[in-house]
């Protein structure tokens, strides 16, 4: 019989989050057991909920999105991501330099496809969200992973950018707030970056869906609004987060810099757009809404102390260093950590066996360090979302695997 395998262009993009590890939870769960998910920044699976106005809104819009809108978004978003890009100081923007997705995971694909030919090379942090390197291989180019520095807070390291840049680099992709390390740059280190950029002429795609989940009173900087306005931008803001609405897919990007030296790109992206018609159109009306000027600045309280997200980051922090063998840098937004593991002291040599043998044992999902790019395998990410009581025990089921666990 004639059988059917999945497309070459697929042979070397991985994506883990919800790869191997999670199929093996799920056969777990098919066959009666409990699994605690702790892999997925999915805030609505642990009692966060989108605030009565945002979904007051899209239902309301509902029989006025029956139809497609215009392939870039309905006027009303266009202009409040126009608002909101001012707030953020990035100028030079017009409604037409801006385009809704089905969240933003869609608007990365289509950068990239927009973008790449068969030996471009685009800069991508280790660790990563990993859909930028899928994307990046998908679309036919080939990532070439920075190393983002654990001993200076995760923060890029820009010997190593600068040391991998070759003439087929095309781009620098920069993930500010950080998923999976929870970093936030610095407006000097994002200069830098941007500096390497223009001197190198590459162009920037600044992922920046958590730029409203920060803790700390740190403050955000897109990096559009400080580059010179001779590098092209890309930048990327959506609602599944911030909003708690990750179901509804809503995202959008945004053009900015030398738009004339992005022409031809520029041309190619809105072909794109046009033939994936429009996005979700009930979810982009939640836009203006979400985006109004008085919620500019405003903090969630979930983030303060005493708010969930908030002392959640703070418990896991606490409790993972007082593990013997792990070490954890404390995140300063959004809700995950990326944890180090002393695998010498564990015999570790393969992280996803690790992760694999935690969840076999104490039924506990983790995603291990190389989904997220990270070469060495010494560390694993968890998603901080659950309550207390719920990341308490299963701190409690980690410290006692690591009691016995020999790779
Ligand atoms: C850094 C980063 N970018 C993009 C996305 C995708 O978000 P969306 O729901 O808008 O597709 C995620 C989701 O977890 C993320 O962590």
């Amino acid at each position: 019989m004639r059988s059917f395998s999945k497309s070459h262009k697929l042979d070397y993009v991985c994506y883990d989050i919800r790869g191997p590890v999670m199929d093996a939870a799920n056969e777990m769960e098919a066959q009666g057991e409990r699994i605690l998910k702790l892999n997925i920044g999915n805030p609505a699976k642990f009692g966060f909920s989108a605030p009565d106005f945002i979904l007051e809104t899209m239902a309301d819009s509902l029989t006025a999105s029956m139809g497609y809108s215009d392939s870039k978004g309905i006027p009303e978003a266009l202009e409040a991501i126009k608002r909101y890009n001012e707030y953020k100081g990035i100028t030079g923007v017009t409604v037409k330099d801006i385009y809704t997705g089905n969240g933003v995971s869609e608007l990365i694909t289509m950068s990239m496809q927009g973008l790449l030919d068969s030996g471009d090379e685009v800069l991508v942090p280790a660790p990563d969200y990993p859909l930028w390197t899928a994307s990046v291989t998908l679309a036919g180019g080939t990532a070439v992973h920075y190393i983002c520095d654990e001993s200076s807070d995760w923060n890029p390291d820009i010997a190593d950018i600068r040391k991998k840049i070759t003439p087929n680099t095309k781009a620098i992709v920069i993930i500010n707030p950080n998923n999976p390390t929870g970093a936030v740059y610095s407006k000097d280190l994002l200069q830098q970056i941007a500096d390497v950029a223009k001197e190198n002429g590459l162009m920037i795609f600044s992922d920046e869906i958590y730029d409203r989940l920060l803790m700390d009173d740190v403050e955000h900087v897109s990096i559009a609004s400080i580059a010179d306005p001779e590098v092209f931008c890309v930048t990327f803001g959506g609602l599944s987060k911030s909003h708690m609405t990750a179901g509804y897919r809503c995202g959008w990007m945004t053009l900015s810099g030398n738009k004339q030296a992005a022409k031809g790109y520029i041309e190619g992206i809105n072909m794109l757009s046009s033939m994936r018609l429009c996005s979700n159109v009930p979810a982009q009306h939640m836009i203006p809404k979400a985006l109004d000027p008085s919620s500019f600045g405003w903090k969630d309280p979930l983030l303060l102390p005493g708010g969930r997200i908030y002392e959640q980051r703070e418990f896991i922090t606490k409790a993972l260093n007082e593990i013997d063998g792990i070490t954890a840098v404390k995140p300063k937004a959004a809700f995950y950590i990326f944890p180090k593991i002393d695998i010498g002291k564990f015999g570790i040599t393969n992280d996803e066996k690790f992760v694999l043998d935690f969840l076999h044992e104490k039924k506990i999902l983790l995603v291990a360090g190389g989904g997220f790019h990270w070469e060495t395998p010494d560390h694993f990410r968890i998603v901080y979302l659950p309550d207390l009581k719920t990341l308490s025990e299963s701190m409690d089921g980690l410290s006692e695997f690591l009691k016995t666990y020999r790779q």
